[in-house]
């Protein structure tokens, strides 16, 4: 697969998210089920893998992606996140998002940077973590101060590189002036535009940007028609059965766009994220072979510039009802 340089670490263009493959995500998973598609995300050249301590109970993704890794590591980028799976007894404090009851509750005191580290390498089982996130900003700690101690794990050879997600560019700015920031990871695809700044600021910075929900929590493949129990989608009110109805309305003229294409609306919204910057890469999630197969065939396709601007146009008319995640 193509490559991409974010920062100076070099991942294929299109990468795997790991989070859908812990149960209480998107619905029905096993962890035999969850091997075969980590297998066929690496097989197909996504060996840039994204997991995060929070995914699934005690460390679950980060132990589902270090059984994956066994006998490959070296092929392979390995991305994990800390500051939201606090160990017992220590605070929390509250961040506002639009799903999981309003809030999530984090903790990025430079304390317990090393021991969250720690704990993401031995459910990794493996020696190093090749890029580390700060997975929400603390609004109890100045992210310097986290930045910090993300760097003297670089420095002591436990973090290859370090990333930050869900920043602004103010805190993207300040954090790359204590150590130099490799890659941002915050939501951006089809229905949920990057804030300008921050594209700007990463772009001035030489920092990388990966797009999370790149499909849009699978609405962008136009297959989601209704939800199963027990899948979190429940709590983001995009997906409430109304609004899911009606956004699947608005977004028939993209799906139209796809088809004339010859391709999928999955693989027309990852390529197009492709093409907004050179240096985005995409981290789609699927349970299924199948899927991953088609979305990263999306990292071959080259769309004509009348293309993009019909998509964009498309876009501005695309009004979604139901706010955003974050
Ligand atoms: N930093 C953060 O705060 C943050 C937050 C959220 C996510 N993330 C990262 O972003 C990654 C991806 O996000 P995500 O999983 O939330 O959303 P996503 O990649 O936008 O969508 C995943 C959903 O799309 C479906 N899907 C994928 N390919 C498909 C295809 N070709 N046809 C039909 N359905 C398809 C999957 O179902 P199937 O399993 O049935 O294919 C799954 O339900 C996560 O794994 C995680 O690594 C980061």
């Amino acid at each position: 697969m193509k490559t991409r340089e974010l920062g100076t670490l070099q991942v294929p263009a299109l990468g795997f998210g790991a989070m859908v493959l812990s149960p209480g995500v998107y619905g029905d998973i096993d962890d035999t089920r969850a091997q075969t598609a980590l297998q066929a995300a690496l097989d197909g050249g996504a060996t840039h893998i994204d997991t995060s301590d929070a995914y699934g109970p005690d460390g679950h993704n980060e132990r589902l992606v270090g059984r994956a890794l066994k006998g490959r590591r070296d092929e392979v980028v390995v991305a994990t996140k800390f500051g939201l799976a606090i160990p017992d007894g220590e605070p929390s404090r509250s961040y506002p998002v639009g799903y999981a009851f309003n809030e999530l509750r984090v903790n990025a005191d430079p304390r317990l940077v090393r021991r969250y580290a720690e704990r993401s390498l031995r459910n990794l089982d493996t020696d190093v973590i090749d890029l580390y996130y700060l997975h929400y900003p603390d609004p109890g700690v100045p992210l310097e101060e986290t930045a910090g101690a993300m760097a003297d794990l670089v420095r002591d050879g436990l973090v290859r590189h370090i990333g930050l997600s869900n920043v602004t560019a103010d805190q993207l700015r300040a954090a790359h002036a204590v150590h130099p920031v490799t890659a941002v990871q915050n939501e951006w695809s089809m229905w949920r535009p990057v804030d300008p700044e921050l594209l700007a600021t990463a772009r001035e910075l030489g920092v990388g940007l990966v797009a999370w929900s790149p499909l849009g929590n699978g609405f962008l493949t136009g297959t989601v028609q209704r939800l199963d129990e027990g899948d979190f989608r429940h709590n983001a009110p995009r997906f409430s059965a109304d609004n899911l109805a009606s956004n699947n309305d608005r977004y028939a003229p993209i799906r139209t766009l796809a088809t004339n294409l010859g391709i999928s609306p999955a693989q027309l919204a990852l390529s197009w994220l492709l093409h907004q910057d050179e240096h985005v890469v995409a981290i789609p999630g699927s349970r299924t072979p199948a899927h991953i197969e088609e979305n990263l065939a999306a990292a071959d396709l080259v769309l004509h510039p009348d293309t993009l601007s019909r998509i964009d146009e498309a876009l501005t008319r695309f009004e979604v009802t139901g706010g955003t995640l974050l």
